[in-house]
């Protein structure tokens, strides 16, 4: 088992990140160690992954002495909603929950932000713990605290920040998650290393390359949590103001493109993860046509999207239809669009859309889209 500390200056808050295959038996024993006076556990999940994993964790917190009792909200994304939201802290008072007692997300990247959201809003905020079961939840969204629903209108539009107690993720989990999950967890690997990390972008592509071992796995999600944990601990909020290679908004690489796919498509086609390995690649166009990515690193940058696994074709897309979904950006700042590109592989540079021109855009959409 590896451990990934995160420290959070400006709320004086630390934590760990356990990583290993099996970790999910541990749950209830790092629950206990860290929350001695709690009582009750709320172990939010959903019913797939409940039925795979769910006994272990409520055994290993009844071991310890908790009570825990589960609640399961529905698969998908459209669930991440208020009234989901409602019913989750419905469960929690009904169930008597008190300010020392614990939430546990047993999930992907939907139950954890849920989960999150319930436990910082009940009773002013309670402890939780993400134990995430898919790769993207394992690599990203488990790690910096952001919890979110959506509204009819956008994404994840109402949430806090809101820091867990602990990560426990367990690498065996894995094993369950359907290949087009895994694919699109993969290219938000590739993501973070393109973004900000060189060697995490070559420890990340020789794994996919060349290894299947276990031991190399739980190196490889540790080495992506630590990175993920580097960068928001030094941006814990987001500065919207920020455009240096450090800041958190670069874990955007890929994403302009990514949500403008998604977007056109009524976010039926592409998993997110999908959309954004397109994404990296328009992002990797640009750059070389702004001379400042060379052909070799946007060559390899292909060749590591290639390895994610299969992507959705997208060559039955209108390349105006995208371009036009550009425009709608939600991070964009004062109506333009801000463009993570890169200056090298491990290096992001952040330009607004009118230091690019519409020329670079649409020859770069139509050199990925075909
Ligand atoms: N908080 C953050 O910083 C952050 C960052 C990135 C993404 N997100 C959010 O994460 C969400 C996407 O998360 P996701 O990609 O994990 O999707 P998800 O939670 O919908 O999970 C994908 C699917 O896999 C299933 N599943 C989960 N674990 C499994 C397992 N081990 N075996 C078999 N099936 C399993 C789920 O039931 C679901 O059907 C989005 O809502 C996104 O906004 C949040």
């Amino acid at each position: 088992m590896r451990r990934v500390s995160v420290r959070l200056k400006a709320q004086n808050h630390a934590y760990q990140i356990a990583i290993g295959a099996g970790t999910l038996s541990t749950l209830g024993a790092e629950a206990r160690s860290r929350l001695p006076v709690a009582r009750r556990v709320a172990l939010i999940s959903n019913k797939r992954v409940f039925e795979l994993y769910g006994d272990r964790v409520m055994a290993g917190l009844r071991d310890q002495g908790l009570e825990p009792a589960s609640w399961l909200m529905r698969d998908g994304e459209r669930h991440k909603s208020l009234d989901t939201l409602e019913a989750a802290l419905d469960f929690l008072s009904g169930k008597g929950l008190e300010r020392n007692d614990l939430v546990v997300a047993l999930g992907g990247g939907v139950v954890g932000d849920l989960a999150g959201l319930a436990s910082a809003l009940y009773l002013r905020g309670i402890a939780f713990i993400q134990a995430p079961t898919t790769l993207l939840a394992q690599i990203d969204a488990s790690v910096g605290g952001k919890t979110a629903v959506n509204l009819p209108a956008g994404k994840n539009m109402v949430g806090v920040f809101h820091q867990p107690r602990m990560v426990v993720i367990d690498t065996d989990t894995l094993r369950t998650l359907p290949r087009r999950e895994l694919t699109a967890g993969w290219c938000e690997a590739v993501k973070q290393g393109a973004a900000g990390s060189r060697k995490l972008f070559d420890q990340t592509r020789t794994f996919l390359a060349d290894s299947k071992e276990a031991d190399d796995l739980e190196k490889l999600i540790a080495a992506q949590c630590a990175f993920k944990a580097d960068i928001v601990t030094g941006d814990e909020r987001e500065d919207m103001f920020r455009t240096d290679g450090r800041s958190r908004r670069i874990l955007n690489f890929g994403h302009t493109t990514g949500h403008a796919l998604e977007a056109v498509t009524q976010y039926r086609k592409f998993k997110h993860g999908e959309a954004v390995g397109y994404g990296m690649l328009v992002a990797g166009e640009m750059s070389k046509r702004l001379g400042l990515l060379p052909e070799s690193e946007l060559e390899s940058l292909r060749q590591a999207v290639g390895l994610c696994g299969r992507l959705p074709p997208i060559n039955d897309l209108d390349v105006s239809a995208v371009a036009g979904a550009l425009r709608h950006d939600k991070k964009s700042v004062g109506g333009h669009v801000k463009w993570v590109l890169l200056e090298r592989l491990g290096q992001a540079v952040i330009l607004d859309d009118r230091e690019i021109g519409a020329r670079i855009l649409r020859s770069s959409l139509r050199a990925v889209m075909g």
